[in-house]
C-alpha cells in the first residue's frame, strides 16, 4: 500500500497535454498546509509535454495510450482506474484530459473527480469555446471547475473565474488570458473540495 499523509487527499491528474493546470496542481500540492497532493499523473499520449513537467517535479507519471486498445474504451479506462487503485488515489482532477470517460469511469469516481473547463458553464460545453464567446460577443469570458458527471461539461460547478473579453482578442489570446485565471482557479477550488471531502 502506498504511505499516506495523514490530512492530505491524494489526488491524480489526468493530462492530454501541456499540463500547466497540472503543475499548478503540483505546485499546490507541494505546500506544507496543502489539502492534497498529486500522486500521479496520466497521460493518454505519450506527446504530452506535462509528462516531463511532472517527472522534474518528482512526481510518477504514466502513458495509458488509447491507441492499442482501438475501440475498446472500457478497456483502456479499466487500465486507468486500475492504475488509480493501485496508487491509492482518492480524487481525479481532469486537466486538459481529451478522451471522453464512458459512464463506467465516472460511475466509478463519481462525486470524486473534477474537470476545468475554459469557459462560464453552461455557456459553451465542448470544443472551440473562446472562438464562440468571440463569435457571440461577450463582454467576460472565464473558467469553471466541476464535479465530472456522465454529460460531456454538465456536472455541478464548484467555482468559475471571469475575465474581461478586449476588441482586440483573437481566440489565443482570450485562451492566454483565461488560463492565467485557470491557474488560480483549479487549485483553489481542489482545496476547499479536498478540505470537505468525508
Ligand atoms: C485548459 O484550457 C483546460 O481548461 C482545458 O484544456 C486546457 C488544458 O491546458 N480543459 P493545460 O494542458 O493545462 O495547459
Amino acid at each position: 500500500m502506498p504511505i499516506r499523509i495523514p490530512g492530505r487527499r491524494r489526488v491524480a491528474v489526468l493530462i492530454s497535454g501541456a499540463g500547466s493546470n497540472m503543475a499548478t496542481l503540483i505546485a499546490t500540492g507541494q505546500a506544507p498546509d496543502a489539502a492534497f497532493e498529486v500522486v500521479l499523473v496520466i497521460s493518454n499520449t505519450p506527446d504530452a509535454g506535462g509528462l516531463a513537467i511532472a517527472d522534474a517535479a518528482g512526481v510518477p507519471a504514466l502513458t495509458i495510450d488509447h491507441r492499442p486498445y482501438g475501440r475498446d474504451r472500457a478497456a483502456h479506462e479499466q487500465a486507468i482506474d486500475a492504475m488509480l487503485n493501485e496508487h491509492g488515489v482518492e480524487v481525479v482532477a481532469l486537466a486538459g484530459y481529451m478522451r471522453l470517460l464512458t459512464p463506467w469511469l465516472v460511475g466509478r469516481w463519481a462525486g470524486r473527480m473534477l474537470n476545468i473547463h475554459p469557459s462560464l458553464l453552461p455557456l459553451y460545453p465542448g470544443l472551440d469555446t473562446h472562438a464562440r464567446a468571440l463569435a457571440a460577443g461577450d463582454a467576460e469570458a472565464g473558467c469553471t471547475v466541476h464535479i465530472v458527471t456522465e454529460g460531456v461539461d454538465e456536472g455541478p460547478p464548484l467555482g468559475q473565474a471571469r475575465v474581461p473579453v478586449r476588441e482586440d482578442d483573437t481566440p489565443e489570446t482570450l485562451a492566454d488570458r483565461v488560463r492565467i485565471a485557470e491557474h488560480a482557479l483549479y487549485p483553489a477550488v481542489l482545496s476547499n473540495f479536498c478540505r470537505t471531502l468525508h
